[in-house]
């Protein structure tokens, strides 16, 4: 009912849009006609001409509104055609400020453009699975960090104190670092305290776990492994904790360090002061220094335990719903994410028209990615003065490192440190085949640039939305203010996605996404990973090399990443879950190999 209002209110709104454009361009024909007057040219005839041409190209613009309002309406069947009215603002936006369009590649652009628009299959696109995990074996891993109640097994019951975390970043970073807790909490006996969340001057963002995740259901998953309060006791309360020496940061601790460190420096101050806070605390606790058995802890964290609130299973169902046909909802994902707060309304989905399938791609592009990676993007003096100033207000430090030492950007371009623009991910995409009208649902936030930067993707990409124009601004309005609870959507609608295209690897949203999707994802959730650096040595010979060239460059650098393999050393298994204690490889006789 919500959505086919919302609908009513979409359709209704593309054509007050062009009540008011025809209106403008009425009183534009009218007052060119009597400037003509005023010059003196004074023939009647040319301003009788004048409004006439104001009057029937105003009839035009009508009609041929209403027509694709019609067009609209069959398209979607009423349910997404909000989608589109986003995307009808953004075009009307970009005709209307005329910002120069931010194009790095054009020979590039120019070859996709013409490839896609004729939606020709490229030379030899049948060689890559579009909608496909291309490696059977992605299907022989198994999820296997579900939570196993044998009766009686649970922590030591005299543990050795309580562990508050403060944990910085967004939400995928602070999702990290709740896992890893809950593995160090395992480690020293300690009861852990839910986790904080920092206020970060990036995220801007006063969300608090319970705020984000299930409080309750948290506590009880974990339950038999460990123990987890809401609060500190009274007693610790009111201990200052920087000054009896139980604040532990990140400085304390190596960055991907082993538990016995832990053990080691730690568990001292626990048994001396009963309690330790954590504050910080990114990325201390390594991946290969951890027994199969807290691997595992970890991985029930992170795939099992965390399940967003209700308010956003019920908004990110509602998302996935209008993304897709009915009848693909209930996917083994779709539980994980949704629970029992999965809307199951056929009058809410998508009709007959609509796109049976979407990818997502994840355009890591905003301010503070772009100016941290101190690469430049082509747009001149006025964008290095705008991303020095951000640098100077957000990474102090990195701008006066910058100030001293000389980092040339094209080296960094070379090296695969610059994020891919929007440009770049659909050259990718066109590359791979992916036909003009594929449906994209774009994930992150404000893309640095805006339409200028968006423009040369959505030309590529016509059917292209984002969160905003899939669900209406009522629908959006509980989550306006909290960056992470709109992530969260983000995150959740990626995860769901037929195929998920990463610009930036080393995202903590791509990451995470990545790695829920080998999780849950049966080994049929394909996600695509440019490697920077390579795409970078292809997009530096753009002067010489041709389409079919590209292409298959392309498609070998990200089918390369495609390849199954259990988790290489050193890497996160967040990301990479086919690892011992997360995934397990099944047997041809049916029996699972830990
Ligand atoms: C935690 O408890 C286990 C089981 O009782 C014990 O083997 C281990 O030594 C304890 N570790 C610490 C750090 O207290
Ligand atoms: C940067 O330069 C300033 C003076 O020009 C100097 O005092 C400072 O130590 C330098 N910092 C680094 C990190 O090299
Ligand atoms: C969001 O924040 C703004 C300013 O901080 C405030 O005026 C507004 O009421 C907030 N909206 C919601 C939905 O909380």
């Amino acid at each position: 009912m919500a959505a086919a209002a919302a609908a009513g209110q979409g359709s209704g709104g593309a054509t007050n849009i062009g009540r008011l454009r025809c209106a403008r361009q009425g009183k534009a024909a009218a007052s060119s006609a009597a400037a003509a007057v005023s010059r003196g040219v004074t023939a009647w005839h040319l301003r009788v001409f004048a409004v006439v041409v104001g009057v029937m190209g105003c009839l035009l613009l009508v009609s041929s509104l209403m027509m694709s309002a019609v067009h609209q309406v069959q398209f979607r069947n009423g349910a997404i055609s909000r989608g589109f009215r986003g995307l009808q603002e953004l075009k009307q936006n970009s005709v209307r400020t005329e910002q120069a369009e931010q194009i790095m590649h054009p020979r590039l652009l120019e070859m996709a453009t013409s490839v896609i628009t004729k939606n020709e299959p490229g030379s030899d696109s049948e060689n890559f699975a579009l909608w496909e995990e291309p490696y059977k074996q992605a299907r022989k891993w198994k999820p296997c960090a579900a939570k196993h109640s044998l009766p009686g097994e649970g922590p030591e019951k005299n543990n050795n104190g309580f562990i508050l975390i403060s944990a910085n970043g967004g939400l995928n970073q602070q999702r990290v670092a709740v896992c890893n807790a809950v593995v160090v909490a395992a480690v020293l006996n300690a009861t852990l305290v839910l986790p904080r969340f920092l206020y970060s001057s990036v995220w801007k963002d006063t969300s608090q776990f319970g705020d984000i995740y299930q409080e309750d259901y948290f506590v009880s998953y974990m339950k038999s492994d460990v123990h987890i309060v809401k609060d500190l006791p009274p007693h610790l309360q009111s201990l200052d904790l920087e000054a009896i020496g139980s604040q532990v940061t990140d400085m304390d601790i190596t960055k991907e360090a082993t538990t016995s460190e832990f053990i080691k420096t730690v568990l001292p101050i626990l048994r001396q002061n009963g309690v330790v806070h954590f504050l910080g605390f990114g990325n201390r606790l390594g991946f290969d220094s951890v027994p199969v058995h807290l691997q595992r802890l970890r991985c029930r964290c992170n795939f099992h335990a965390l399940k967003f609130v209700p308010k956003i299973q019920k908004a990110g169902s509602l998302l996935i719903q209008r993304l897709r046909r009915a009848g693909a909802m209930q996917t083994e994902m779709d539980k994980q994410l949704f629970g029992s707060n999965m809307l199951d309304d056929p009058a809410l989905a998508a009709g007959a028209g609509a796109p049976s399938r979407f990818l997502a791609l994840h355009m890591r592009f905003e301010e503070d990615m772009v100016a941290y990676s101190l690469c430049e993007f082509g747009g001149g003096d006025e964008e290095r003065k705008e991303l020095q100033a951000y640098r100077e207000t957000h990474f102090p430090t990195l701008a006066v490192r910058l100030r001293n030492t000389s980092v040339s950007p094209e080296q960094q371009r070379s090296l695969g440190r610059c994020p891919l623009t929007p440009e770049e991910a659909g050259l990718v995409l066109s590359a791979l085949g992916y036909d003009r009208r594929t449906f994209i649902y774009v994930a992150g936030s404000q893309i640095f640039g805006g339409t200028a930067r968006l423009r040369p993707l959505t030309r590529l990409y016509p059917n292209l939305v984002t969160k905003d124009d899939v669900l209406s601004s009522g629908e959006l309005a509980p989550f306006k203010n909290f960056s992470s609870q709109l992530a969260a959507l983000d995150l959740i609608a990626c995860a769901s996605a037929d195929v998920f295209a990463v610009t930036d690897s080393g995202s903590q949203l791509s990451s995470l996404v990545s790695g829920y999707r080998v999780y849950h994802g049966r080994g049929r959730a394909p996600t695509l990973h440019p490697n920077r650096k390579r795409y970078a040595q292809i997009l530096a010979e753009e002067g010489g090399i041709e389409w079919g060239g590209f292409q298959r460059r392309v498609k070998t650098m990200v089918d390369e990443y495609k390849r199954i393999a259990a988790r290489p050393r050193g890497r996160s298994v967040y990301r990479q879950p086919r690892t011992p204690g997360c995934m397990c490889r099944a047997r041809g006789d049916g029996s699972v190999d830990f």
